[in-house]
């Protein structure tokens, strides 16, 4: 299977089952506290998206693991949550971009509901960073430009994958991703319902952990 062409397992939840794991895992205990830095109103950059900027330099110098990384939440159709990991690919003058299947659960969500909520955690650096805001699909010719950098595996991966929906079997996806590679051996057009899009926050909060908890909140207008 093509690296690029990931693994999901989907679990449905029987609570008589749990009840093993809440006897044997003690979590009360677990604490930490933080020491390492402050912040201030003053060390604040006005413009949050320059912050961000900041902070990610600053992660990706401490060789944090995935600085990338962020937690998106958005609401379904029945305005439940649903929270995924996805990597932060481009921060634009608009804001935060990252890229997807149009077709899959959250592009679903985000058709109905074109808000998100994402996360950063930086564990290393004892910082977190929060966004919400309005999120657009990236132009077309945006989503071209990073989608033809991709490596070749990745780019069968976005036609072969049906992102989100139950896989028969794992030959079925291998075999999906042979019939698009023979079909484009050498370049592969980006699908359409593969593309980007862009978080416009409305609210950015810099947490910075230290002993007392500290919490910094920059907002921008709307
Ligand atoms: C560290 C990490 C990074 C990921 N990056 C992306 C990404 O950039 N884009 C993406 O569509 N899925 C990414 N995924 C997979 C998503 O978490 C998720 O499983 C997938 O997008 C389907 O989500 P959905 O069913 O809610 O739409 C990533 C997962 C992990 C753990």
């Amino acid at each position: 299977m093509p690296e690029s062409l990931s693994c999901i397992g989907l679990f449905l939840i029987n609570h008589d089952k749990n009840q093993y794991i809440m006897d044997t895992l003690d979590l009360h205990g677990i604490r930490k506290d933080y020491s390492k830095q402050t912040l201030s109103e003053k060390e604040c950059d006005g413009s949050p998206l320059v912050q961000f900027e900041r902070w990610l330099d600053e992660a990706m110098k401490a060789q944090v693991n995935e600085p990338t990384a962020m937690n998106v939440a958005t609401v379904d159709a029945e305005g439940r949550p649903n929270a995924r990991m996805v990597l932060l690919k481009e921060i634009n003058p608009h804001g935060f971009v990252f890229f997807s299947n149009y077709h899959s659960r959250k592009g679903r969500a985000l058709d109905i509901h074109p808000f998100a909520a994402l996360t950063f955690f930086w564990p290393e650096l004892e910082r977190q960073v929060r966004v919400e805001g309005i999120v657009k699909k990236l132009p077309a010719a945006e989503s071209d430009v990073y989608f033809d950098s991709r490596p070749y595996t990745s780019r069968i991966g976005a036609w072969a994958s049906h992102q989100s929906e139950v896989l028969g079997s794992k030959s079925e996806l291998v075999a999906r991703a042979a019939m698009v590679g023979a079909k484009y051996p050498l370049h592969v057009p980006r699908p359409p319902h593969w593309g980007g899009y862009v978080i416009e926050p409305e609210r950015v909060e810099f947490w910075q952990g230290r002993p007392v908890g500290c919490m910094t909140a920059s907002n921008i207008a709307g």
